[in-house]
């Protein structure tokens, strides 16, 4: 997804997007924020969008940065917390060298989504360089193996009812657009807008070869209730969707 699109739902944003910062049931990012709390520390938040993080940001660190690609984000995230004191910034991760410090934390939710594979490798690159050696990484990013489970989820409640597997597996193909999606690169087409979405290794591979190490990973879960309001599928006694929600470090 590119600039403009990102400046189009900015203005009806959180009717576009599950949030993992709204619709999870818990989420690990705010409690490991909340432990490193510190008013030495500097942050930044890489594609901040309307800037939902910055109040507690600013509340909990020494000095908070929040960078979009999106001149509407920005625009958004700087009348929703004007006087905050945090910098707004409108820059692409693909090339951050303009930025005139480097970071203690760099936070990145849901952000980090290029579907160009060349871009997305640079933009690894470019976050580990604006960390300080021993600087940390939290980030949030689409689960690839979450679209999975729920066709799986589908396609074993078809299979419940006695329908053939035959029938069932191009129902399920039909019902969650099978088309839109390509397994080997873990990308999404989301009517026309292509987005990136990350298998677990893949996140151990692409930041481990950008240069960070000691990752910890785990699921965001969504509420079942919110993919019910958005018409799609509901298995509330299931384990939900999820994000990967991940930690790891620039090495000193
Ligand atoms: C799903 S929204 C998440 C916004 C915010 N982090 C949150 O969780 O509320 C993704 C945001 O990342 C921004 N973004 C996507 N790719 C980017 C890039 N290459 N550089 C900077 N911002 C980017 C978009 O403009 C959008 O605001």
């Amino acid at each position: 997804m590119n600039e403009e699109t990102w400046n189009r739902i900015s203005c009806d944003y959180y009717s576009e997007i599950l949030s993992p910062l709204k619709d999870c049931k818990h989420n690990p990012l705010i409690d490991d924020l909340k432990a490193l709390k510190s008013s030495k520390l500097t942050v930044i938040d890489l594609g901040c969008g309307l800037g939902e993080l910055i109040p507690f940001l600013v509340e909990n660190f020494k000095a908070v940065t929040a960078t979009d690609f999106s001149p509407e984000m920005i625009a958004q995230a700087l009348e929703r917390n004007a006087g905050s004191g945090a910098d707004f910034l409108i820059l692409d991760m693909d090339d951050m060298s303009g930025l005139k410090s480097t970071f203690d934390v760099a936070i990145a939710v849901n952000s980090i989504l290029s579907s160009d594979l060349a871009k997305l490798n640079r933009i690894i690159r470019e976050i580990f360089k604006i960390l300080k050696p021993g600087g940390k990484l939290f980030a949030i990013l689409p689960a690839m193996e979450s679209y999975i489970y729920q066709n799986m989820l589908f396609v074993d409640r078809e299979l419940e009812k006695d329908v053939s597997q035959e029938k069932v597996i191009m129902h399920a193909s039909k019902k969650l657009d099978h088309k839109s999606y390509d397994p080997f690169h873990g990308l999404i087409n989301f009517e026309g807008d292509i987005q990136k979405a990350f298998y677990r290794f893949e996140i151990l591979y692409r930041f481990g070869k950008g240069g960070f190490s000691e990752f910890n990973i785990v699921r965001v879960p969504y509420r079942w209730s919110k993919w019910k309001e958005a018409g799609q599928m509901y298995y509330p006694r299931e384990d939900p969707p999820w994000d990967w929600y991940f930690t790891c470090v620039k090495p000193k």
